[in-house]
């Protein structure tokens, strides 16, 4: 989903916070024909504000220095990409004959969300190359977003960040069928180097937000494969709608209108939406005047909230998030994304080192957005 995984992916060679796509697509180009076009898409971690996109509400994510490079020959009417190093596997996609094919036949699975994005660009040419990735699959970090952003740059997209956004959040909704809200995709396009975004999705505005150097963040692997995460996302959105027809915009509804709502279900979503946007407001308040304290304190409010009034937490993230609440060099930590698995994101102090925590830990850095490197 938005989260969905881009599956198949190899990362195993380049899973540790070393990775850099910037080298690694530098290092391919040098290898490529004049006709070679190389575009990187990051990956992203959501700092605070989960579940309250698709609401309309604020969310603040970080573009990060794991992601995606897309390399290839440009030329022919077929898209053919091998991805992964252990096993590789092959598409062979038509790119003028894609429109027509069903996304959800398309194997291997990546091949969806290639296809999809290719679909998007209205792609005409197509290629012959590879797909790299530092990111870890599955782990809630968009790859599949990076992959999609990736592909459509390759392919020739050109436009503003916000269109590129858009393009791929259409092309996740068709090849995952996942209705996912504009964080990732708009992360991935409009990130800055050393800053995290502050994203009104109801008017799909951002605003760059300095990442002090009091703080490093940290993303840490749960060992749960993200579980039900499709099904529960789509009803998790739809039961914020209808907790909206009764109270008006979950983002800026009244309270006392949410803790009338007869339904105690809707009630406990709609209060999540509505607690996070504040706590949102309240946490990039907190990294401009470098308070790490206060945020890491609305962090964990923030993963109190998605446990207990969303439900979309797991035993193992919500243990994850009081091991490193427990360590004096972590100023806070919550679930990131969609929950039900996945990563625990950490603010903590410069110089701590958390890699024995959780099954693997990376040190993330606030990354520049997707662009195509050459071609
Ligand atoms: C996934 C979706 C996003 C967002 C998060 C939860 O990552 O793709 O749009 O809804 O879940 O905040």
């Amino acid at each position: 989903m938005g989260g969905a995984d881009a599956g198949g992916h190899d990362n195993t060679a380049n899973g540790d916070n070393t990775a850099n796509g910037d080298n690694t697509a530098t290092a391919v180009h040098a290898a490529g024909s004049p006709d070679t076009v190389v575009a990187w898409a990051p990956g992203r971690v959501n700092l605070i504000g989960d579940h309250t996109d698709y609401a309309g509400g604020l969310v603040l994510p970080m573009a990060i220095d794991l992601g995606t490079t897309v390399r290839f020959d440009r030329g022919g009417t077929h898209l053919r990409l091998r991805s992964g190093r252990r096993r590789p596997l092959s598409l062979d996609l038509p790119v003028a004959a894609s429109v027509a094919r069903s996304l959800s036949d398309l194997e291997p699975s990546w091949g969806r969300f290639v296809a999809a994005a290719a679909i998007e660009v209205g792609a005409t040419v197509g290629g012959d190359g590879e797909i790299t990735t530092t990111l870890p699959v599955g782990a809630g970090l968009s790859s599949s977003a990076s992959l999609e952003l990736a592909v459509a740059l390759a392919l020739g997209f050109d436009g503003s960040p916000l269109e590129l956004a858009r393009l791929g959040q259409r092309a996740e909704h068709a090849a995952s069928g996942v209705p996912c809200g504009i964080m990732d995709q708009l992360a991935i396009a409009a990130g800055t180097t050393g800053h995290a975004l502050l994203i009104d999705c109801a008017t799909e505005r951002y605003q760059p937000v300095v990442i002090p150097d009091t703080v490093e963040v940290w993303v840490l692997h749960s060992g749960v494969k993200r579980r039900l995460a499709d099904s529960a996302y789509a009803e998790r959105r739809a039961a914020t709608e209808s907790a909206a027809e009764l109270v008006g915009p979950l983002a800026q509804a009244n309270l006392d209108d949410i803790e009338s709502i007869p339904d105690p279900v809707l009630r406990r979503r709609a209060r999540h939406v509505r607690s996070e946007c504040d706590r949102v407001q309240r946490f990039a308040a907190a990294l401009a005047t470098d308070d790490p304290t206060t945020a890491g304190e609305l962090m964990e409010a923030s993963h109190a909230s998605l446990r207990d009034d969303f439900e979309v937490s797991v035993s193992q993230l919500d243990e994850l998030v009081v091991a490193l609440s427990a360590r004096p060099e972590v100023f806070g930590a919550r679930l990131t994304g969609a929950g039900f698995g996945g990563c625990v994101v950490a603010l903590a102090r410069p110089g701590s080192n958390l890699s024995g925590v959780g099954s693997t830990a990376w040190l993330v850095r606030a990354s520049d957005g997707a662009r195509r490197i050459t071609g």
